[in-house]
């Protein structure tokens, strides 16, 4: 007689027990019922701690809050916070909407454009930055803004503080600093 053992495979995890454990935090201010409402954080969560949202983390995020990956993929591809693809250490991201470009918001991405040697939608050839455009990040008042890994918002963006904002980053990314 044969028997046949029968091994549950379980799925790999990428996310660590640190970004779970986060992830738990954001879903205790929900009801349990509504565990999807924390999808913006977990994928949060996960690009910080993978640099990207990849479709596998996508999967898992859907799995532990028991949503369809489509709906986790809607909600990655609708903001433009949520990295699809590898960024350079440094993403910079410049509001270009119609308040901030009537405060300049466009040189400043012209010049942005010039010192780095890229366009929008690029990374430097050092892998220290990336630069794209965003929507309205509620600083119109502030403009030109550029955000810092959709993190550290730089405001009243001169040439001569795009300069001093670029050495301080590549400062950073040469001492290997987080
Ligand atoms: S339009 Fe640029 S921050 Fe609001």
């Amino acid at each position: 007689m044969t028997v046949q053992l029968q091994i549950s495979e379980s799925p790999i995890k990428r996310l660590s027990p640190e970004a779970y454990q986060k992830i738990d935090r954001e879903l205790a201010k929900y009801p349990p019922d509504q565990k999807q409402s924390a999808v913006m954080s977990a994928l949060r969560i996960a690009q910080v701690e993978h640099g990207m949202v990849t479709p596998e983390l996508e999967e898992e995020i859907a799995d532990y809050l028991g949503m369809a990956p489509m709906a986790v993929h809607e909600v990655s591809t609708f903001y433009n916070m949520y990295n699809l693809r590898p960024m350079g250490r440094f993403k910079l991201t410049v509001c270009t909407n119609l308040p901030c470009a009537l405060r300049s918001s466009n040189q400043a991405a012209e010049y942005l454009k010039h010192q780095l040697g890229i366009g929008f939608g690029e990374t430097t050839a050092d892998g220290v930055f990336t630069l794209q455009e965003g929507e309205c990040f509620g600083a119109c008042g502030d403009a030109p803004v550029v955000l810092v890994n959709d993190h550290r918002m730089c405001s009243w963006l001169s040439n001569e503080r795009i300069d001093a904002l670029l050495s301080e980053l590549r400062e950073q990314a040469n001492e290997g600093e987080a």
